[in-house]
């Protein structure tokens, strides 16, 4: 559809900025998201190759001396986002980065299979050969930092010790853990729920949580060692080691290709082996059919599904029974033909609420993942869905940050909730269709 490639190629246009990097919308997003960038630079690198390799290498800027990269870089001075860089203070950290201020937690790590996709899609292989061979040592660290700093069992699954580090920031998987904190009410005025109707954002009492946390690590100027600790939440996420595995397999492509990197590639493959072998063991549930979350601060597994549960997908984990299974699961609570695939979390689950943000709705990013991971396996009919669906929901609904996945609602209602020209879901609907 031209009409459609044209409309997201003007909302990623219009959200890049003169600095090199791209705001996820205008309005609630005003920074440089880690996560949001390696999805957008995806969709730039079909027709703007320049702006990609911008978006990347401003992100990788700000990489911290011990290979962290930040959720948030606060390019620019403005009061309209809360918490901003004053709340954070990642300053505290001995090595964070002193020219870029930033949020002292991260976000998952899809750069190395953004590297591998730009490589994909580029039509000049030498130029972007370059580019990789300039900058694939920074995204080697950053993984090199997960697995020396946040794996405190040496299990080859790595931490967070945040939601927002999640990416699925207010899924019902972290309510029990707020029940186990007893945070202070925090004084605070938030922006977002003024360019957002609040009942599809994240609660004051969940903002009360999300903030405590973060004062924990400034108290202790963020160190992972305390934070391993001391954090109240600390999880073993699907969704993030499965980015982080996929990733993996990435880098070795790559270094394959760029040659003269045999002791990278083993070291790669070393932490390949034990983090899909653990991945499997600890991750899985079989009597839900699906992966789950690990509470590692409470020691025990976080048994929901959630769109995060068919991550493993996209980054080889299952055995091909065992994927079979995980796409039952899928389809028997989530591909209901009254629904759009794929709710973000469990529609069978009393925690499930269609419009707000990651506890029910669709997100276009979950969808890219799932697509490529039903697709590996073999699976094409499912994979074809999640895209159809995809697709469909943008031209109902428009480039909106995410969407009811009741079909019934876009009879009287507009479905599409959050941000709107929000540039992930524009960016990968133009992987999606080239
Ligand atoms: C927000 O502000 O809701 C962001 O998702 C945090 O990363």
């Amino acid at each position: 559809d031209k009409d459609l490639i044209k409309k997201a190629k003007a909302v990623l246009d219009g959200n890049f900025q003169e600095k090199g990097y791209s705001i996820p919308c205008k309005g609630l997003y005003p920074f440089q998201w880690k996560w949001d960038s390696g999805f957008i630079a995806i969709g730039f690198a079909h027709y703007d190759m320049g702006k990609a390799k911008l978006e990347i290498e401003t992100l990788l800027n700000a990489q911290w001396g011990n290979g962290f990269i930040p959720h948030i870089i606060f390019h620019v001075d403005t009061d309209t986002y809360f918490p901003g860089k004053d709340f954070h203070q990642s300053e505290l950290h001995p090595l964070s980065n002193k020219k870029y201020p930033s949020t002292g937690m991260t976000q998952p790590p899809v750069l190395g299979f953004t590297l591998e996709k730009m490589y994909s899609i580029a039509k000049n292989k030498t130029d972007i050969l370059n580019f990789i061979e300039k900058n694939i040592d920074k995204v080697y660290n950053n993984h090199k930092y997960f697995y020396e700093n946040r794996d405190p069992q040496n299990e080859g699954l790595v931490y967070i010790y945040h939601n927002w580090e999640s990416g699925t920031d207010n899924s019902p998987l972290w309510d029990d853990i707020w029940e186990t904190m007893d945070s202070p009410e925090y004084t605070f005025t938030r922006r977002d729920t003024d360019l957002v109707d609040p009942s599809q954002r994240p609660s004051k009492r969940e903002y009360d949580h999300y903030l405590h946390i973060i004062e924990i690590a400034k108290q202790h100027n963020y160190s992972d060692e305390k934070i391993a600790e001391l954090s109240p939440f600390l999880v073993q996420d699907p969704l993030f080691n499965s980015m982080l595995i996929k990733s993996n397999y990435s880098l070795i492509s790559l270094y394959r290709i760029l040659g003269n990197n045999e002791d990278k590639i083993e070291q790669l493959k070393q932490w390949q082996k034990k983090s899909i072998a653990s991945f499997n063991k600890k991750l899985f549930d079989e009597e839900l059919g699906a992966y789950i979350h690990y509470d590692l601060r409470n020691e025990k597994p976080i048994r929901f599904v959630s769109s995060s549960s068919f991550s493993p997908l996209f980054a080889g984990i299952p055995s091909k029974e065992r994927a079979q299974i995980v796409v039952n699961t899928m389809l028997a609570k989530f591909g209901d033909d009254n629904m759009y695939l794929c709710a973000s979390f469990d529609p069978t689950n009393e925690r499930f609420n269609p419009k707000k943000y990651w506890r029910g709705p669709v997100w276009i990013n979950l969808n890219w993942i799932l697509y490529f991971g039903l697709k590996d396996y073999g699976f094409n009919e499912v994979a074809q869905r999640v895209k159809e669906d995809s697709i469909e929901l943008i031209e109902k609904a428009g480039f909106y940050e995410y969407f009811d996945a009741r079909k019934a609602i876009y009879n009287s209602e507009k479905g599409g909730y959050g941000g709107n020209n929000f540039s992930w879901s524009a960016a990968l609907l133009l992987d999606l269709i080239n």
